[in-house]
């Protein structure tokens, strides 16, 4: 496809000289509608039906949203019946509004109200298009006919709101593509509604400009909001809204940066579902607020919950990278983001401020565990493998072997293809290290310690056949290497060795690993134990029998000639 440089227009930036929303910072929630139930619902392949819009509906008011949009009764029966239900089953608790949207039309205005018959409050949310495309292309009108569409939706609306006076009514416009409406003109329908509602004279009135479909870089659409802000009558009296859809990915950013420039109320819907690319997500954007510190004055806390019911309500599954939502948002495979979640985890205390490299918020904030955090696939390091060792099994390894064994799993990693859950990383750790040859398992030592260091016996090996050593030391690792190296004519260093006491849930009591150099060859092997005692001697065994079975030929010989057996 050839690029066509005349096929796309680029937007025009607002003209403005005097930009504050740049400077702000958001300090303060904005008021939250959700509009799932109407905009979400409306972009769904199967729409919702009466029993999943409750189950949303009980969700959205769990939540704590205060307005909730619960959809168009004048264009489907479902939402009409939808509408009844709540109202005649008196589901709407006392501080929640219902809000519902009507074409500015005569007719669906006035089933509206019928639907809305008997609520105690409930915000009527009227719209045209305003935008040139819509004027010149869609309806064939100029600004005054798009104009008049509006102050009549605006008339009829009070009047049948006049007619029902028991109930608390608050009136919504929105001029709908707002960001493809010239300021100047959108501005101009704002203040004729505005003349109609009188909101100065205490009608409750909300302005909701809609980003239809975003069309220019979030900083655009704060331009439009700061400016109509600064333009209309009666801002004072007024509550600006804003409903940003997603076209370019930006739905949230847009919302942010319409907060900052005087919105004080923000449409959306849970995890984003909505026409094309989606509405404005309020779980990214109430969470970001969150995590600055803002109270969202939303309980997020159950995301398991949210992402079920809206899963169970949608029939759209939730990306496993969702902000906040996913399954894996909380999950690090590179080692090296591994290694410092881990780092900063143990260093901070319960009270600490959150600073956790590579995790913007605490897990547990949204019911999710740090369990979650470490999952290992072959990007992993040494510091990923490690903690899920010692987080699911109690195994801490020294660093050396750390290394090493990052190294097996690596492999392993590569061969599959892919993730390795912590039952396999134990089982390689098992058979790499752990796993005792019956031929050199230990079956018992004795040492006695003199002025000259330690003499140890060591006995070894099947019942029906065992091997006795004997060996003098600094200590008993020494002694029983000085005994190998003797009794197989070899040359045996400890490179290093480790003990550690182990925690509760485990069988032994005690993890020894140790690392030898034999005959200019590595071998490692740990060894689980009642004591550290027994531990590295069966480490140190299980790590020459690691070199026997390395080179048989040169070892049966040996063995055979001089170890002693009776
Ligand atoms: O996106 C939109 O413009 C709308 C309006 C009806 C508010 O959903
Ligand atoms: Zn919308």
């Amino acid at each position: 496809m050839a690029f066509d440089h005349r096929k796309y227009v680029a937007f025009k930036p607002v003209a403005k000289t005097n930009r504050r929303w740049p400077d702000r910072v958001i300090t303060r929630a904005p008021n939250w509608c959700a509009v799932d139930l109407r905009d979400g619902n409306q972009a769904l392949v199967k729409p919702m039906g009466v029993a999943q819009k409750q189950r949303l509906f009980e969700l959205l008011v769990k939540l704590g949203f205060k307005e909730i949009e619960i959809g168009f009764p004048a264009a489907s029966q479902p939402d009409f019946d939808f509408c009844r239900k709540l109202i005649e089953e008196n589901r709407i608790p006392a501080d929640v509004h219902i809000q519902v949207l009507t074409q500015a039309r005569p007719e669906l205005i006035e089933r509206t109200y019928e639907a809305l018959e008997g609520a105690q409050r409930a915000i009527v949310h009227v719209y045209n298009s305003t935008s040139t495309v819509q004027r010149e292309q869609v309806f064939g009108l100029d600004r005054e006919g798009i104009r008049d569409i509006a102050v009549n939706g605006a008339r009829i609306v009070k009047a049948h709101a006049a007619k029902r006076p028991a109930t608390e009514w608050t009136f919504q416009y929105s001029p709908e593509s707002f960001t493809g409406t010239e300021l100047d003109f959108a501005a101009e329908v704002l203040d004729a509604v505005s003349d109609v509602w009188r909101p100065d004279q205490g009608q409750r009135v909300i302005y909701n400009l809609p980003a239809t479909v975003e069309m220019a870089t979030p900083n655009v659409f704060a331009d439009q909001i700061e400016w109509i802000c600064d333009h209309i009558k009666y801002r004072d009296h007024l509550s600006i809204s804003v409903h940003t859809h997603n076209d370019r990915g930006c739905g949230v950013a847009a919302a942010e940066l319409a907060v900052m420039a005087g919105a004080d109320r923000v449409e959306g819907t849970l995890m984003g579902n909505g026409e094309r690319t989606g509405n404005m997500d309020l779980v990214t954007m109430a969470m970001n607020l969150y995590s600055q510190g803002v109270d969202p004055r939303l309980n997020l806390s159950g995301m398991a919950e949210i992402t079920d019911v809206v899963e169970a309500c949608t029939e759209i599954a939730t990306h496993p990278r969702h902000p906040y939502a996913g399954e894996l948002v909380f999950t690090a495979f590179s080692g090296s983001h591994q290694d410092a979640i881990r780092k900063c985890l143990a260093l901070r205390e319960d009270n600490d401020p959150w600073h956790v490299a590579y995790l913007p918020i605490d897990p547990r904030d949204l019911g999710r565990r740090y369990e979650e955090v470490v999952r290992i696939n072959s990007q992993s390091g040494k510091g990923g493998v490690a903690y899920v060792l010692e987080r699911d099994y109690n195994i801490s390894l020294p660093r050396w072997l750390q290394i090493e064994f990052s190294k097996v799993v690596q492999r392993e990693a590569e061969t599959g293809g892919g993730e390795i859950d912590s039952r396999t990383i134990h089982r390689l750790f098992e058979e790499r290290y752990l796993k005792v040859n019956p031929s050199w398992a230990l079956k018992g030592y004795d040492l006695h310690r003199d002025a000259d260091g330690v003499h140890a016996k060591v006995t070894f090996g099947l019942d029906e056949e065992p091997y006795h050593l004997e060996g003098r030391g600094l200590g008993a690792v020494e002694a029983l290497a000085a005994a190998i190296e003797d009794t197989f004519k070899v040359s045996l260093a400890v490179e290093a060795y480790d003990e550690f006491a182990l925690g509760e849930g485990t069988n032994a009591n005690a993890l020894a690993c140790i690392r030898i150099l034999i005959d200019g060859q590595h071998f490692s092997a740990a060894a689980l134990a009642e004591d550290t005692t027994s531990g590295t001697l069966q480490a140190l065994l299980s790590a020459v029998a690691q070199q026997v079975d390395a080179n048989p030929v040169t070892a049966a010989t040996s063995r055979a000639d001089g170890i002693s057996s009776h």
